[in-house]
């Protein structure tokens, strides 16, 4: 079944305020319901964009998303941000654990957990949750062990409502940020693997109704639809080609 395809712009903190401004007004110029083709479009901007671009996507087709998200829903929690203030602020998206944060805030998949149930139990907000395996463990043997085992810890349990959904975001963390896409053979190998995985986890109806996986690591215009059509790809999570409003843009029309 091919389900309809999401395209996710992740801006990380890579922008100042006015930049984040400047790159959502291009986005809503060039990304419209007519050459987007049937694909979802999300910008994950930085939380202190976020009311703003809310203005800006508010007639856009363009959905908005955080970056990261707290498991609790309100209290003495320094610096954090919960499900329910995200959505108050516009978004419909989250992400949830990106290989960044478990690597510089040793963000690990027991929080990720609680991240996804709480988003899901507290707002009507989509997470996006990323896996991927590190450098370390690459190796074939030991790769679809990690990534099921980070399926297994992040969504085991989790019981999803008739109309939720889960995007799970597979990185290989290694390619992030280098320029250097896995080959389309390997990400295809690993998209099977986590197919399989989730099937095992939450069933197979809503493996095929109310989960997507994407691709994410280096995805370019030149690349992105070497991943797309492959068998288990259900979009792609875009870190630096995604500042480049006509370079995503480009992305999101030729997929
Ligand atoms: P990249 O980042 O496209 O720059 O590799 C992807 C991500 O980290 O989400």
């Amino acid at each position: 079944m091919n389900k309809k395809k999401i395209i996710i712009a992740n801006w990380k903190m890579k922008l100042s305020f006015a930049e984040s401004i400047s790159l959502a007004k291009q986005y809503t110029e060039l990304l419209n319901e007519g050459n987007a083709g049937d694909n979802d479009v999300v910008a994950c901007v930085s939380t202190m964009a976020l009311s703003s671009i809310s203005e800006i996507f508010r007639s856009s087709f363009v959905k908005l998303g955080g970056q990261d998200v707290f498991w609790e829903e309100k209290g003495s929690y320094t610096g954090e941000i919960s499900a329910p203030i995200l959505e108050e602020l516009g978004c419909s998206y989250v992400i949830v654990g990106h290989s960044e944060r478990r690597q510089y805030l040793l963000e690990n998949y027991q929080m990720i957990h609680q991240k996804v149930k709480s988003v899901l139990s507290t707002s009507q907000i989509t997470p996006i949750v990323c896996i991927g395996e590190n450098l370390k463990e690459r190796d074939p043997d030991k790769r679809d062990y990690v990534i099921t085992d980070q399926l297994q810890q992040a969504l085991g349990g989790i019981k999803l409502l008739p109309k939720q959904e889960i995007i799970v975001a597979y990185e290989p963390v290694w390619e992030i940020g280098t320029g250097q896409a896995i080959q389309p053979d390997d990400a295809a190998t690993m998209h099977k693997i986590i197919n399989v995985a989730l099937i095992d986890l939450l069933g197979i109806d809503v493996t095929k109704h109310q989960i997507r996986v994407v691709y994410g690591g280096s995805v370019t215009g030149e690349n992105s639809s070497d991943f797309t059509k492959l068998d288990h790809v259900d979009g792609l999570l875009i870190g630096g080609a995604s500042l480049k409003a006509e370079e995503f843009a480009k992305i999101v029309a030729s997929n």
